[in-house]
């Protein structure tokens, strides 16, 4: 058994908050990863932690406003500095200039999300040691059933370089994780007050109806099983 296999039992069963403290006692270099949603408990749990808490965020320029002015009340409520990453222009351009703005809607979304999403993700991720994401449990019961506390990130390590990516939320239900931002009145996204849950990108998010679980507001037009962006494709990968 690996290092990290152990390290993963020894946290399985810990809340958040011994989770995030676990892995910034380990790690100097680790980012928490930021959606500009409910994510934003990890920032509340972590913030009080560290005084050099690394926090990024990938801006693929199709955020919704709401989300832009979310990620900057954020920075100034923590008194946090957010990195925020941008897709290579010249990537975007040719995308662009071929398909259209809305190529996914006919094609899928993995060539539009892996420019805009996952090539910023792995030039940031070559410069930390470790990850922390808000990935849960209940978010995708096809994807993320078995997402663990802790693990290898299966998507970025390469076979000379281990990366290390911390899911401390991954037990955490929806309802738990509002509980949290209500009791420590943490800021939302104000999406949140329109009906949505699971909130990404503005063309490929859309709010759900009663009784909808919240990936059906993701990418609504595909499969469940595809509803990774390739962030966490080692998800999909472990599915197959
Ligand atoms: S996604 O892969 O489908 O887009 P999701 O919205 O469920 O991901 O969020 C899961 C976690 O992925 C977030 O808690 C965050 O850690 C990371 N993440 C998703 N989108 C972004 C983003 N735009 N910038 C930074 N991290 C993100
Ligand atoms: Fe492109 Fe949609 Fe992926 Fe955003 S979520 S990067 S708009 S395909």
């Amino acid at each position: 058994m690996t290092d990290i296999d152990q390290l993963n039992r020894d946290l399985a069963d810990q809340s958040p908050r011994a989770i995030i403290k676990a892995a910034l006692a380990r790690y100097d270099n680790i980012a928490i990863s930021f959606s500009g949603a409910e994510d934003v408990a990890l920032i509340e749990l972590a913030h009080k932690m560290t005084d050099n808490l690394q926090v990024f965020t990938l801006d693929t320029g199709r955020l919704h406003p709401e989300t832009y002015e979310f990620i900057d009340k954020v920075s100034r409520h923590y008194g946090i500095k957010i990195e925020v990453l941008f897709p290579d222009a010249g990537e975007v351009e040719a995308l662009v200039t071929k398909k259209g703005l809305f190529s996914f809607y006919e094609d899928g979304h993995s060539e539009c999300c892996g420019i805009r999403k996952v090539n910023p993700l792995r030039r940031k991720l070559a410069t930390v040691d470790a990850w922390i994401t808000g990935q849960r449990h209940d978010q995708s019961p096809d994807t993320r059933n078995d997402v663990p506390v802790v693990q290898r990130d299966q998507a970025f390590s390469t076979d000379t370089r281990t990366l290390v990516k911390f899911n401390p939320l991954a037990n955490w239900s929806s309802k738990e994780v509002w509980d949290y931002i209500r009791m420590t009145e943490a800021p939302f996204n104000s999406l949140h007050e329109k009906g949505f849950v699971s909130i990404g990108c503005q063309p490929c998010t859309r709010p759900i109806l009663p009784g909808q679980h919240e990936r059906e507001g993701r990418w609504w037009w595909e499969e469940a099983t595809k509803k990774e962006c390739g962030l966490h494709a080692g998800n999909v990968i472990a599915h197959d």
